[in-house]
Order: structure tokens, then sequence, then C-alpha cells
């Protein structure tokens, strides 16, 4: 076993030898590369305030992306599937599988929010409040990023009646919602006040709250040093 690999390192140094013409180089690492990479990928990153608010506005806007173009197929799959009994439990994007798991791999918790809920558990808190009202007078369209305290960031984005699907859930009843359909939301949802909107109208808000240790994690490569519970 020790000669043949005295041998092959013999064979290799006479290869590199011939193959340099006798000018003899110093052989690269095997794995050099790599090996910088890993020890470039674990080092901690200087981040401003800055680099965390850009942060985690982007990685809110891909939640939002994602779970919005989720919702928009599983909505109109289960309509056309089942009609709107089938399709309700659905059109809660914050709780599919694929949203938790970007929620967990950037630290953020997410909710959705509105003046006018169909599920009282999404009454604005204080802290929404102000972004809600924001969004409602037309003030603001885009998301926004804001420190709320040294360890939390908030994510707020407007949540527009972007396509006609909505409206048989949200539209007027006896006119984009069957009579029918809406005695099963309202059996369910008894306080619904979530209907008479029409395409474009802004009907709520995705508030994400950023733990800012765990997005400085993310961003350096490291575990994450809380996971806070849900
Ligand atoms: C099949 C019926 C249905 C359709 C279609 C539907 N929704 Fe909903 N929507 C619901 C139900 C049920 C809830 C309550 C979810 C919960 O319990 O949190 C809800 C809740 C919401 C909320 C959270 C605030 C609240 O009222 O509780 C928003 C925002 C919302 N829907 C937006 C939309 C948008 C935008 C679309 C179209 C892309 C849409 N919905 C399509 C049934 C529907």
């Amino acid at each position: 076993m020790f000669k043949a690999r005295s041998l092959l390192a013999t064979i290799t140094l006479t290869t590199a030898f011939i193959v340099s013409g006798c000018d003899v180089k110093v052989k690269p690492i095997e794995g050099g590369k790599e090996i910088a990479q890993e020890l470039e990928r674990h080092k901690i990153k200087r981040l401003t305030q800055q680099d965390i608010l850009n942060a985690a506005l982007k990685h809110g806007d891909s939640i939002v992306v994602v779970a919005q173009r989720l919702q928009d197929t599983r909505l109109v799959e289960h309509l056309e599937q089942g009609g709107v009994a089938a399709a309700m439990p659905y059109c809660q994007p914050e709780n599919y599988e694929e949203v938790e798991a970007l929620q967990d791999k950037f630290g953020a918790i997410s909710r959705r929010i509105s003046m006018k809920p169909r599920n009282p558990k999404n009454k604005p808190d204080a802290l929404a409040n102000d972004a809600l009202a924001r969004y409602s007078k037309g003030q603001e369209r885009n998301a926004k990023v804001e420190a709320i305290n040294q360890e939390e960031l908030l994510y707020t984005a407007p949540i527009y009646l972007r396509n006609e699907s909505c409206l048989r859930c949200h539209g007027t009843v006896g006119q984009d919602i069957a009579e029918a359909d809406y005695a099963i939301i309202k059996q369910k949802y008894p306080d619904d006040q979530a209907i008479n909107y029409k395409k474009g109208d802004l009907m709520g808000v995705w508030q994400l709250t950023f733990d800012k240790s765990d997005l400085v994690a993310y961003l350096n490569d490291q575990p994450k040093k809380s996971r806070r519970p849900r």
C-alpha cells in the first residue's frame, strides 16, 4: 500500500516535471479553491443596519411573491374542482408549507391583516394600524421595512383584490358570491366583514416580522440563534 502510494507520487511528480518542461511550479493544493470558498462563507460579514433592512425587504418580497403565486393557483384549482366550500381553506397562504419553510429560512413570521376581516384573528394590532392607514390613503403602494425595536423588523406590503377569482368569496353577495356559498362562509365565519370588494381594492396588508438575529445568521450562513415559537 505504502509502496503503491509513493510510486504514484513519483509518477505524479515526474509527470508534473515533464509537463512543466522542468520549470517546477508549486502544485495547487487539491480542493484549495473549495477550501477558500468555504472559509469565505464562514467569515462573519460586517453588516450595516441598512444592509439588514435591505435584506428584510428582499426576503419579505420573495415570501409574499411565492405565497400569492401559490394562493392564486390553489384557489382557482379548488374552485374548479369543488367550488367555494372546497376552496375556502386555501385562502390562508401564510400557512402553506412552502411559505412556512421560507419563513423559517429567513427568520420571519407572517400574517395577513385587514380592517374588515373575515376571520377576527386577522384584525390589525397597534403595530399594523399605521401601515394599513398608509396604504388605505393611497400614500404608499410599495412594500416597506422599518425597525420595531432592537430585535425586530416589520415588513409590510399591501394586498389588493388582484383577480376575478377573489370575487367568488369577497365580492357582492347575490352577484359575485352565490347565496348558498355565502351561507357556507357565514357558518364558519359568523362575523365576516370581508365582502363587497371590487377588483383593485385594498383588502389588507401582509405583516412580516423578522427576527434581526435570525436574519443576520441567515446572511452569514450561520445557524440561527433563536427558533421562535409560532
Ligand atoms: C374560496 C373562497 C375564497 C377565495 C376565492 C378568496 N378568499 Fe380570501 N378569504 C377566504 C377565507 C375563508 C378567509 C379567512 C381565512 C382565515 O381564517 O384566516 C379569507 C381571508 C382573506 C384575507 C385575510 C383577512 C381576512 O379577511 O380575514 C385576505 C387579505 C384575503 N382573504 C384576500 C383574498 C384575495 C386577494 C383573494 C384572491 C386572490 C382571495 N382572498 C380569494 C376565502 C376566500
